[in-house]
């Protein structure tokens, strides 16, 4: 009889810890027991914005973009846990590193340069510098796995997240989740996607202010808004800029070949862009038109990190670009003179945006 107790209690315990609720060796608080309400999360979108879509399988809600912020700062989705999202994706630099090609967890250089953030949730034309990922969901698949970046499996970040001490409550705050197995990739990237379209302007940028009529530009910077988006009456003064980097997101997030590599011809290019994923030659050396939101936070510039200073960008769109057959359409050798390179400067500086990149719900929660 007692050996049948015991062979009972054995049993009891293998079963119970064999049991789906319970992560492998974590904590066992039934997540049933959390309560799951979900409050919707009210995007802060500028009156001037455009309308940002967002999938009908991923609704924001508070909790969600909370569970996001704290992925997107936590390193554990790396494979030791040395680096996070936000290791290349800094904040004080716009969402870039500020290097030519950021350094993965080995201490290899990724291929391109770190994009920003900012608004990144109202990219419509795909996503990375060639568009090659079509939602931020599939978006976040990437860098974990990437060799380069960091390098995990989704089984292993899966595994560590559900024996975490408090992800999987969050989880269930924020899915309604019932078992710790339920924690997957697919979950994970939702709450990435969701504190990455909470990335949004302020809205209280001067340029923003200006627009929304709560200031004035000074002389200098008005006129650099007029020489930018050509709407200076002397048309010699027109820098062409507004074509491809229109208001209000500073971007019309098409593909261009912006003349910054010289080719002989279109198979020339280093890095083919656009190209690779088409299929179609034209497309050689076409890259995504980058937001001039928080420019002066980003260097350096281009897909390749190849212009240190915004001095550099002038400089190469004064020369009127590398020709192409395929170079944009308005891109011509520009005259700039030394008060209208200020001009420039001064309206440039006006699209700086310090109150998003010290929002405290954009910070690390850490
Ligand atoms: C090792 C550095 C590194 C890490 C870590 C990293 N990224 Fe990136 N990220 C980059 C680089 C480089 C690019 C540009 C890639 C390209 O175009 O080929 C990029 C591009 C992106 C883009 C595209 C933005 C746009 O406007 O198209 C998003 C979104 C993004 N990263 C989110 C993330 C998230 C979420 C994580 C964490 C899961 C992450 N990144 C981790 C370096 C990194
Ligand atoms: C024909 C379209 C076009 C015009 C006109 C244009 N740009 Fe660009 N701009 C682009 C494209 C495309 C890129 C990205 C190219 C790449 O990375 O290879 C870019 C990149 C930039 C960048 C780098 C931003 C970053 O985060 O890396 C800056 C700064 C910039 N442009 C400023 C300007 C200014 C200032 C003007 C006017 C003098 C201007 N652009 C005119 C298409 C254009």
């Amino acid at each position: 009889m007692r050996h049948f107790r015991l062979f009972i209690l054995i049993i009891i315990t293998i079963l119970s810890s064999c049991g789906d609720d319970n992560p492998p060796g974590g904590d066992s608080t039934d997540l049933t027991l959390i309560t799951y309400s979900p409050e919707p999360y009210v995007l802060n979108i500028p009156d001037h914005f455009p309308e940002m879509i967002i999938p009908a399988d991923n609704p924001m809600t508070v909790s969600g973009v909370e569970l996001g912020r704290h992925l997107f700062y936590d390193p554990i989705l790396s494979r030791d846990s040395t680096i996070s999202c936000s290791s290349c994706h800094l904040p004080q630099g716009n969402f870039t590193d500020n290097l030519e090609r950021s350094i993965g967890i080995d201490g290899d250089r990724t291929r391109r340069s770190s994009m920003t953030l900012l608004n990144v949730g109202f990219v419509n034309s795909g996503l990375f510098w060639d568009g090659m990922v079509s939602t931020l969901e599939a978006q976040a698949e990437l860098p974990i796995e990437d060799p380069i970046e960091m390098h995990s499996t989704w089984p292993n970040v899966e595994q560590k997240l559900r024996e975490h001490s408090i992800y999987p409550m969050m989880f269930r705050q924020a899915f309604g989740i019932e078992a710790y197995k339920e924690i997957n990739r697919e979950l994970v990237t939702k709450v990435l996607a969701q504190f990455e379209r909470s990335l949004i302007s302020s809205g209280n940028s001067k340029y923003d202010r200006v627009i929304s009529g709560t200031d004035i530009f000074t002389d200098l910077e008005l006129r650099g808004h007029n020489i930018f988006f050509d709407i200076e009456p002397d048309v010699s003064k027109h820098l062409e800029c507004g074509h491809c980097h229109n208001a209000p997101l500073f971007t019309t997030n098409e593909f261009i070949n912006n003349g910054l590599q010289e080719v002989t011809d279109l198979n020339g290019f280093t890095d083919v862009g656009k190209g690779a994923l088409t299929g179609v030659t034209f497309d050689n050396g076409k890259f995504r038109v980058p937001t001039l939101r928080n420019v002066f936070l980003s260097a350096p510039y281009m897909h390749d990190g190849s212009l240190e200073t915004i001095d550099d960008v002038v400089a190469h769109y004064e020369t009127g670009g590398n020709i192409a057959d395929n170079i944009g359409a308005v891109l011509r050798p520009l005259e700039i003179s030394e008060s209208d390179r200020t001009a420039l400067m001064a309206f440039l500086r006006t699209l700086e945006d310090q109150d998003f990149i010290n929002n405290p719900k954009y910070l690390s929660p850490f």
